[in-house]
């Protein structure tokens, strides 16, 4: 290999677990360490799938459960060219959501198995390192009203949660579970601790595949 490899450092976590603003803090204080870093997104709603997931999110569009939940996929798996391109690079990749959130929120839905939503995500890049935002609904609701898209009812979160749980017994999968209560500058402190590690271990081991 000309370089070593950049890690792939997925944050996960219910809404309102401030996600997007610590994925935007990991990638500022890793570059300032000298890591390339950049910053990615799931659902990436630019590309013509993207669109049409989010056309759906925010109730402009009817699809079945089934249906949206391999568009979520293909979305994941249109990128994956560009992911181990910057892997490869070196750079290391900070993505706020991945194929986890695609199994919590289909499988929170009545009829479908967690079995089942994981399999079109099987053998994506895996993760070195999956951050898992802990926050219990009943402060979720403290920092403010949800918005008006599709999934953002606290009912439905609830059950996006225990689905997380049963997600995060497989420990083919290194997940760290960090406690999103605290304030955002202690939270930041313990992931930028936990993705520094991962970067370090991930640069001399060859990419996984998730879920093989
Ligand atoms: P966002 O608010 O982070 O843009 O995510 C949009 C919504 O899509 C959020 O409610 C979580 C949901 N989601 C899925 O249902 N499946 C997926 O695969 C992903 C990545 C997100």
């Amino acid at each position: 290999m000309a370089c070593k490899r950049g890690a792939l450092i997925v944050l996960e976590g219910v809404d309102k677990a401030g996600k997007t603003t610590q994925c935007q803090k990991l990638v500022q204080a890793l570059r300032r360490k000298g890591h390339p870093a950049e910053m990615m997104r799931f659902p990436d709603r630019t590309t013509t799938i993207g669109k049409m997931i989010s056309a759906y999110l925010e109730n402009q569009s009817e699809l079945s459960g089934q249906t949206v939940h391999l568009l979520f996929s293909a979305n994941r798996w249109e990128l994956v060219p560009l992911i181990k391109k910057k892997l490869e690079q070196g750079t290391t990749l900070v993505v706020d959501r991945y194929a986890f959130s695609g199994v919590a929120f289909t499988s929170a839905k009545p009829g479908f198995s967690l079995h089942w939503c994981k399999q079109p995500d099987v053998g994506l890049p895996k993760p070195d390192l999956v951050l898992f935002l802990q926050l219990s609904p009943a402060e979720a609701a403290l920092r403010g009203h949800f918005g008006m898209e599709r999934y953002e009812k606290s009912s439905f979160q609830c059950a996006v949660q225990q689905q997380f749980k049963h997600l995060m017994e497989d420990e083919t999968v290194n997940w760290k579970v960090i406690d999103a209560s605290m304030n955002v500058e202690d939270v930041h402190k313990d992931i930028t601790e936990h993705s520094l590690n991962a970067i370090n271990i991930a640069q001399n081991l060859p990419l996984g595949e998730l879920w093989q």
